[in-house]
């Protein structure tokens, strides 16, 4: 059986108290399915209490949103890849679309951290994606191809088979406007073969998550589509009913 990825990004929302009572009636609801997996990636201020919240629960795991490439040191405001694990976090989202365009995060700091986060014990979701103009100059295939290259190539394949990928247009998130089962799938088999190419065929088995504008309504669609192995939801996941609604769905 096929085991589908659910990953909540929250973004810069829920702070502790809401998180804790989040997972309370998430966890109150959602019972364990062998068959799917859910990430929760919540702020770092509030990561400790979800890890709380979720501590008899082992099918349910946490990571960071960010982390620093450099393991300590004098970098006010960072927050590295060995902190967060020893906070609680065994995932962490390395070049998010956000980062990137609202933060200016290049192809070789997304390298960095993403050598940063297996050197920590963390399991790296790279996120990529086309902006808008570069869809409409046709440009999406090179795209997402340059970020997976940049980001993946120098890390030995037995290593890399721990990654997750997520394609996330940036055209799609947060406006409602998702891509279609198709669309997601065109990306999605030019990404599982380009980790073929980085990878051999241990590149075969890395998960790719589709995100943007996901909700209960799409998420079945998106999730029927060929190479779609699981959903990196943003607006959708702040919600524990429609969360639930989402993870819960056959
Ligand atoms: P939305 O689901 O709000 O569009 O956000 C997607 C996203 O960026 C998840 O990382």
């Amino acid at each position: 059986m096929p085991t589908l990825i659910f990953a909540a990004n929250w973004k810069m929302n829920q702070a502790p108290a809401a998180a804790t009572a989040f997972v309370r009636a998430f966890t109150d609801q959602y019972v364990r399915r062998q068959d799917r997996r859910v990430l929760f990636f919540p702020p770092a201020v509030s990561m400790y209490a979800v890890v709380q919240g979720l501590r008899d629960r082992s099918d349910l795991e946490v990571g960071v949103q960010n982390i620093h490439w450099e393991d300590q040191g004098a970098f006010t405001g960072e927050t590295s890849g060995p902190l967060a694990h020893a906070a609680g976090a065994r995932h962490v989202l390395v070049g998010h679309s956000e980062r990137r365009h609202l933060f200016g995060e290049t192809d070789e700091e997304t390298a960095k951290k993403i050598s940063s986060a297996f050197r920590a014990g963390l399991t790296p979701t790279l996120c990529v994606g086309e902006t808008l103009t570069q869809r409409e100059a046709g440009e999406t295939i090179a795209v997402v191809q340059r970020q997976l290259r940049a980001a993946l190539a120098g890390v030995a394949a037995p290593i890399l088979t721990s990654a997750i990928v997520a394609y996330e247009p940036v055209w799609a998130i947060g406006t409602g406007r998702t891509a279609t089962p198709a669309d997601a799938s065109e990306v999605h088999l030019a990404i599982r073969a380009e980790l073929r190419a980085i990878a051999g065929e241990l590149g075969a088995a890395i998960p790719i998550l589709y995100g943007g504008s996901v909700n209960r309504s799409n998420v079945q669609s998106l999730l029927a589509a060929p190479e779609v192995q699981g959903v990196l939801v943003g607006g959708a996941s702040l919600d524990a009913e429609q969360w639930c609604a989402i993870v819960g769905g056959s």
